[in-house]
């Protein structure tokens, strides 16, 4: 059933598209067509686009969508504000700033401890977002979601959580394309226990190879942890095979989700996942909060890698008993505030509907792939079969950091660097690319308007 406001989003969408057709149909196609003015480029993306959304539903949704990002209604260096590095951070949408601010405003007091009324109705709202989260994601039970500061939080506390309960010589898999949140934390565990870590190699399209995965898994291996989604190239990683083959040999999955709330549904039962980890402010919600999900016989089973307040039962000068999951894990006072807004984000999100996300996404992906591919010497790095809203791209003879200064001029904010995924870059013989990845605020127009910005950065660089 659709939300409130999802009803009222689509009822605005309908008054700006009169008679939305069901299907993909080629008179739909033509009204597409007038509506960009771009005839001829929309033969080729229909045969890609997932067909269930209307094609010219999709092309007003984003226009529509971008009236509620107040942050795209201003010029940088006087020219309009394209944002093109979400995969860094979402752009947040007018009711998750509201509901901030509004909490700050009228609604400031701190959750578990007051029972007075302020306190009381942070500790409702607070709680409300975790049973809200385990929906969205499909979690048995709200019990199963842990508060943290965001991704790398997360994974830093199942990591430390490890520490306690791996042996020397247990293994963990991870793979060449992991940000360096899914690195780092298993590299410091790996000195401190005498772990070994192993890692599943990338082909050159970067898709992870599986039958090097299967020889490497064994029954030391303990833990397998990988990205759904590569921060660096968009690959989607197949989650539910790995799963398979990494429970077959009795290891537990983390998966690192930060790439994916916002652009493809998560379903950890359907997945079987052990543990997953994301961020709130790639998906549109504020900085500072994100969760790890862990099924509840794991989390139960696991120590706590803080004390504090809240994550306490009982205390005294010589000992503590802990609370169960997942206030086990959640010492100290909470970011009340962020977790009220990551709760407006996922209202956010289920009222455009992830589908019309991805399938908007999607056009967008294979529209500026195309274009991008016409420049000279350009080349794209990550052409997975399955691919998120990512590219990542170099040129001959050009900096990324050059190429990326001269579009901020422009207006145009594109990501350059290594990504924080320095051995995926090593293994393609690269110190760094310059990556766009995409919203559903953004459109074929923006992409034009970088292929223009492009064309004239290049000329000016071959005459300097
Ligand atoms: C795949 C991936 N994992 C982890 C992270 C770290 O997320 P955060 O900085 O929000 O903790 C990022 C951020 O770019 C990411 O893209």
């Amino acid at each position: 059933m659709k939300s409130r406001l999802q009803n009222s989003i689509w009822t605005k969408i309908r008054a700006f598209t009169p008679r939305i057709r069901p299907s993909c149909k080629s008179s739909t196609l033509t009204r597409v067509c007038q509506f960009t003015s771009r005839s001829n480029r929309w033969q080729k993306h229909r045969i890609l686009t997932p067909k269930r959304v209307s094609q010219p539903a999709l092309a007003r949704f984003a226009l529509q969508v971008r009236e509620d990002f107040p942050i795209l209604r201003q010029k940088i260096h006087g020219k309009p504000l394209i944002y093109l590095d979400s995969a860094a951070t979402s752009q947040k949408p007018q009711t998750v700033i509201d509901a901030i601010s509004h909490f700050y405003a009228h609604e400031c007091g701190t959750v578990h401890r007051g029972v007075y009324h302020l306190a009381a109705k942070a500790t409702e709202k607070y709680n409300k977002v975790r049973s809200q989260i385990a929906r969205f994601i499909n979690a048995a039970s709200e019990n199963e979601i842990v508060f943290t500061r965001g991704t790398t939080d997360s994974i830093n506390l199942l990591a430390n959580a490890y520490a306690q309960i791996l042996e020397e010589k247990d293994e963990i898999i991870l793979s060449e394309m992991e940000h360096h949140s899914n690195l780092v934390p298993w590299q410091l565990l790996a000195k401190k226990r005498g772990v070994v870590l192993r890692f599943i190699p990338v082909n050159d399209r970067a898709e992870l190879d599986l039958d090097a995965f299967a020889k490497i898994l064994s029954p030391r291996t303990k833990l397998v942890s990988i990205a759904h989604i590569a921060n660096s190239t968009g690959t989607i990683n197949p989650i539910a095979k790995i799963t398979q083959m990494a429970h077959k040999r009795g290891a537990k999955v983390l998966i690192d989700a930060a790439q994916s709330t916002a652009h493809i549904p998560l379903d950890v039962q359907e997945l079987d996942i052990d543990f997953l980890a994301l961020s709130s402010h790639k998906a549109f919600g504020p900085t500072g909060v994100g969760i790890l999900y862990g099924k509840y016989d794991l989390l139960e089973m696991l120590p706590p890698v803080q004390g504090g307040g809240d994550m306490i039962e009982t205390v005294t000068l010589e000992k503590t008993t802990f609370e169960k999951p997942p206030l086990k894990f959640e010492a100290g006072t909470p970011s009340i505030a962020q977790v009220i807004g990551f709760g407006a984000a996922i209202d956010y999100i289920q009222s455009l509907g992830l589908e019309n996300i991805r399938s908007w996404e999607h056009q967008l992906l294979t529209y500026a792939t195309e274009k991008l591919l016409t420049i000279p010497k350009l080349r794209i790095i990550g052409t997975a079969k399955e691919k998120s809203s990512i590219i990542s791209f170099v040129i001959e003879d050009v900096h990324h950091l050059d190429l990326a200064t001269f579009l901020d001029l422009e207006g145009i904010a594109i990501r350059s660097g290594h990504h924080c995924a320095e051995p995926l870059l090593q293994r393609f013989g690269l110190t760094g690319t310059c990556r766009i990845s995409f919203a559903p605020f953004n459109t074929f127009e923006e992409i034009d308007t970088l292929m223009t910005a492009l064309h004239k950065i290049l000329n000016i660089l071959k005459n300097s």
